[in-house]
């Protein structure tokens, strides 16, 4: 097989996910089914307009893993460190491990071309995005 670029393939996945009208709802479901934190932390969150802007962040972070870190290319995630730091929304850094496996799940069941290597390429760009908000927790 020819080498792929990992972040490319993480895009058209993404995409194949974002065409299913249930692809981050049921995320949030699965997240917030994961523990009472997470629960509690949503629970007077608009769903309608989350859903909506974690599938732009989910671009930027695809952009972020491309550029040098703080580059114009990272566009929004300096704001979205500081919206989940400890001074505002105070999500602790454990719990992206925790996010990112119930948006994988989410991946596998809405992706009808999921794989193991897409999953890999899925690990891989989210990977630089999530590192860099739990540094600035
Ligand atoms: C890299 C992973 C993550 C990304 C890309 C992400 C993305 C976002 C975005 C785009 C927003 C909206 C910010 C705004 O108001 O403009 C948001 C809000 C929020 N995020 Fe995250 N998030 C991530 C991880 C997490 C984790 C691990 C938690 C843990 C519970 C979490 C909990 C929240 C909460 C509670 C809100 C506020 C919701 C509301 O407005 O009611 N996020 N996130």
């Amino acid at each position: 097989m020819p080498a792929v670029d990992p972040m490319e393939t993480f895009r058209a996945s993404l995409k194949r996910c974002l065409a299913a009208p249930d692809f981050l709802l049921d995320f949030y479901g699965l997240f917030m089914a994961s523990s009472d934190e997470v629960r509690e932390k949503f629970k007077d969150t608009d769903f309608k307009r989350q859903t909506r802007v974690l599938a732009d962040s989910l671009w930027v972070m695809s952009v972020a893993a491309q550029g040098q870190a703080g580059s114009p290319a990272w566009g929004d995630l300096p704001r979205l460190a500081e919206r989940h730091s400890r001074s505002d929304l105070d999500i602790r850094p454990g719990l992206y491990d925790q996010w990112l496996e119930c948006l994988l799940e989410a991946a596998r069941k809405h992706d009808p071309e999921f794989s193991p290597e897409l999953e890999t390429a899925w690990r891989e760009t989210l990977a630089v995005g999530i590192e860099y908000l739990r540094s600035r927790y």
